[in-house]
């Protein structure tokens, strides 16, 4: 196996493998923020390669590579899927990790799965290392990675980054096997987190559970017999778009042409209201659909001039919260629609697939209002690609406080979802806002994404990686 100077490893790989009803095999882009952001990184960078998983059970294709990025697939077997991706990653992490939306289960076999998995995707990213090099796990699925490296590579530097929130240290003290994660998480280098409260949620846990000294950000991790202590940096570092290429994409004609089709296809509405989300119960697609219902049921909007647009990305389709989720969100978009919707058009047109980024831009390029009203989210990347899409200053940004990316787009009509009373408010501000105070936010939105985009945000973490991080595994 070649080795590579900079390794990047996910649960996914930046592409899925698909059966086609022929037995080929169709790789499409996978699902989430994660990817979104890494892949534009992994694009520019020479000599590097991602580790992750290739998205169906069974084994793994020989490695191969794909737009300039070498990708090495880990095998998860049907059981691993089911206790280690669905089970302890997202039945247990992903809705604790979440401030508990829906109740997190725990199982002792899916701790197992998670330590088993944790080691392969460890022992891939080990063999693929060059000597010196650096390792960069993402995520939650992976926290047990970075001790893991450690012990079989002391030579390489160690960053790990969790895309999303970690919470106050009293929801994860109820996680089993709460001091394992935060050691495996203590063997990188430099640990980031997208908002500054996430950093100090994770020090926090770090004093109180495991009693270690901590000077701010940084971490004494005491070594074990003759080893000496090593110090660790847990830092924020709030991740972006490659705003580049979404600019590029809006400069093209055909995008352009493809946006005003997409408004004659509905029919030439005044206003185009739109939703982009993983169908996941972290993003508030029910309080968004409550408050539309309700303005709807109300008169406060007319469904003859205004319509919603909800794109609902398909996602962790066998994990029970999901299905009910979709059930829910199917059944009242066509109650709201059976309501109100004009013979010929949609209250709510609804999309239940991916799109790929084409496609997407052009719906950013054509919708008046975005609404991002997550409950909780890491970061929340949909909100910085609307802004990105609009050089013509038009559009209005609805964003949920909850969201890490709230912290920056300060100029945004900030909701809390919860109340559904604010967010029909600010659903109406959106949609009568004149265009000069629509330009004016959309300036200092846009200020803030094109100066700070995911090639400034790996750089910094690289760097402070690079500063912080002392192979050999001593307290620099
Ligand atoms: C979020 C997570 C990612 C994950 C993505 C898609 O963005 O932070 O780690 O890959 O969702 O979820 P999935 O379970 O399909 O990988």
């Amino acid at each position: 196996m070649p080795t590579h100077d900079l390794v990047i490893v996910a649960n996914r790989l930046p592409v899925d493998a698909r059966t086609l009803p022929d037995g080929a095999t169709e790789w499409v882009t996978s699902p989430g923020g994660l990817v979104t952001a890494m892949e534009s990184v992994m694009r520019t960078v020479d000599s590097g390669a991602w580790v992750g998983w290739h998205g169906t059970p069974g084994q793994a294709p020989e490695p191969f590579a794909a737009d300039g990025m070498h990708l090495y697939p880990v095998p998860l077997s049907e059981q691993e899927v089911s206790r280690y991706y669905e089970g302890f990653s997202n039945g247990t992490l992903w809705p604790l990790y979440h401030d508990v939306i829906v109740d997190p289960e725990f199982h002792r076999t899916w701790w197992d799965a998670y330590v088993r998995a944790n080691r392969r995707f460890a022992q891939a990213a080990v063999s693929a290392t060059a000597p010196g090099g650096t390792i960069w796990v993402h995520d939650y699925q992976l926290q047990l990675v970075p001790e893991l490296i450690r012990s079989a590579r002391p030579d390489v530097r160690i960053g790990f980054f969790n895309h999303i929130p970690f919470p106050p240290v009293e929801l994860f003290s109820q996680l089993p096997k709460r001091n394992q994660v935060l050691r495996g998480l203590l063997g990188a280098d430099l640990v980031g987190f997208q908002r500054e409260s996430d950093a100090m949620n994770f020090v926090a846990a770090v004093r109180h559970l495991l009693g270690y000294q901590v000077d701010q950000y940084t971490v004494t991790v005491p070594g074990i017999g003759s080893e000496p202590a090593r110090q660790v940096t847990a830092r924020s570092f709030p991740i972006s778009i490659d705003t580049a290429a979404v600019s590029a994409l809006t400069e093209d004609p055909a995008l352009q042409e493809r946006a005003a089709e997409l408004r004659r296809e509905l029919g030439e509405p005044a206003k185009i209201v739109l939703g982009v989300d993983r169908l996941d119960y972290t993003k508030g697609i029910r309080h968004r659909l409550k408050a539309w219902g309700e303005l709807l049921d109300d008169g406060s909007i007319d469904p003859h001039d205004t319509v919603m647009i909800q794109v609902a990305t398909p996602s962790r389709e066998r994990v029970d919260a999901y299905r009910q989720l979709r059930d829910e969100v199917e059944l009242t978009v066509g109650r709201i629609n059976g309501d109100h919707a004009p013979i010929g058009r949609p209250a709510v047109s609804y999309q239940h697939r991916s799109f790929d980024r084409r496609d997407m831009t052009a719906l950013y390029m054509a919708s008046d209002v975005c609404l991002v009203t997550a409950l909780r989210d890491g970061m929340n990347l949909v909100a910085k690609e609307y802004v990105a899409s609009r050089p013509d200053l038009r559009g209005v940004l609805v964003l949920s406080e909850f969201a890490g990316a709230a912290d920056e787009l300060r100029a945004a009509i900030l909701v809390n979802p919860h109340d559904i009373d604010e967010l029909k408010a600010a659903i109406l501000q959106a949609l009568n806002m004149p265009e000069e105070e629509q330009e004016q936010a959309m300036l200092s939105l846009r200020r803030q994404v094109l100066d700070h985009d995911v090639q400034a945000w790996a750089r910094a973490f690289l760097a402070e990686l690079e500063s912080v991080g002392a192979p050999g595994g001593g307290t620099p």
